[in-house]
């Protein structure tokens, strides 16, 4: 099996690349290098630098390499963005998984594993949310990820591909310094931020309905979530043509943000409380997965804890922040 891995030199995609061939399996990246970095991807993975819109460059590295299954990382997620820009969403995100799949197809690529999101189910009513929970998406972001799952299967099950969406959860931690996150748009690297800076870090809202009053989410490290990834591969590489999957990838832990500052500060030796300032519209109260049935289809879960994130992210924040941890 040759597994090409779009996004592979982001964040998520590098530690994808990384469980996949610890794992054995042979990975191409596939790139456009927007946000991704060329130094993620190891030595002696190839790295094809293009976009997913391109279907000819695709077309051309799944012949070169022997391309025999797809993991799709590469997109745009940024909530706040998709806002703002969805036509740029919907072209990156929906368009770019159209002409992605069209290529895999016409190419004869049997199998197909998608990075999907929470995002898909809004604002979920219920205390763990599972693969049967109602998909309401609160944003063009969000939406994006719901309609590619459609689209995923349904070319599966039209094509006989064997077909994988994998909700991710709250991402959050690195297998190395090196492969941390460099953007600052969750909780943890924005704690991080704030605590560099000598500032309080900022909770959106106190007064939601949770014990402690702040958001509850499922955190989950990015090697936890690599690691589904290969097992996922694996599994769709012995199903039948036009076997599809949903998959929730989180831990089934709720952790408040008031207990994720608390703990950031705890890891990283600061000791500056937390400031509670406004809700930040669009937060649902409360998000934690049930990881049930990846647990008995697959036999994955996660094995590394909260602690686990921060300790490895504030690894990688030091290493791209060098006055890191001074100021305490
Ligand atoms: C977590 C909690 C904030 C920063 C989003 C996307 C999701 C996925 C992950 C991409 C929330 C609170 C945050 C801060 C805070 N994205 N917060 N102070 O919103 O759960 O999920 O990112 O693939 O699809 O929706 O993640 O990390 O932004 O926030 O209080 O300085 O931390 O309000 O409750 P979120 P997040």
């Amino acid at each position: 099996m040759t597994w090409l891995i779009t996004g592979g030199a982001g964040y998520i995609g590098a530690h994808v690349v990384r469980a996949m061939t610890e794992a054995g399996e042979r990975a191409v990246v596939y790139d456009d290098l927007s946000t991704g970095v060329a130094e993620r991807v190891p030595a002696g993975v190839p790295l094809v630098v293009g976009s997913v819109l391109d279907g000819e460059r695709l077309t051309s590295a799944f012949a070169e390499h022997g391309v025999t299954g797809i993991v799709h990382l590469a997109g745009k997620k940024q909530v706040g963005e998709s806002v703002e820009r969805p036509l740029h969403y919907y072209r990156e995100n929906v368009e770019g998984l159209r002409v992605l799949l069209d290529a895999a197809v016409s190419s004869g690529v049997a199998h197909f594993v998608f990075s999907s999101s929470a995002s898909v189910y809004g604002m979920p009513d219920v205390d763990l949310v599972t693969e049967e929970t109602p998909c309401l998406p609160m944003s063009p972001y969000g939406e994006t990820k719901l309609a590619g799952e459609w689209l995923v299967r349904a070319v599966g099950r039209a094509h006989g591909l064997t077909t994988a969406s994998l909700r991710y959860f709250n991402v959050a931690g690195a297998a190395a310094p090196e492969l941390a996150d460099t953007g600052v748009f969750n909780l943890v690297p924005m704690v991080f931020e704030k605590l560099t800076d000598g500032e309080a870090p900022r909770v959106f809202g106190a007064d939601y309905p949770t014990p402690d009053g702040t958001c509850v989410r499922d955190y989950i490290h990015v090697v936890d979530i690599a690691e589904a990834h290969v097992a996922t591969a694996r599994r769709l590489a012995s199903s039948a043509p036009g076997t599809d999957f949903v998959f929730n990838v989180g831990r089934g832990e709720g952790v408040s943000v008031r207990e994720m500052t608390d703990l950031i500060n705890a890891v990283t030796g600061y000791d500056t409380p937390a400031e509670v300032t406004s809700r930040r519209p669009g937060d649902p109260a409360r998000v934690v997965a049930s990881a049930d049935r990846i647990a008995a289809e697959l036999g994955w879960s996660a094995k590394r804890d909260v602690r686990d994130m921060v300790a490895s992210a504030w690894a990688g924040w030091v290493r791209l922040h060098p006055g890191a941890g001074r100021g305490r």
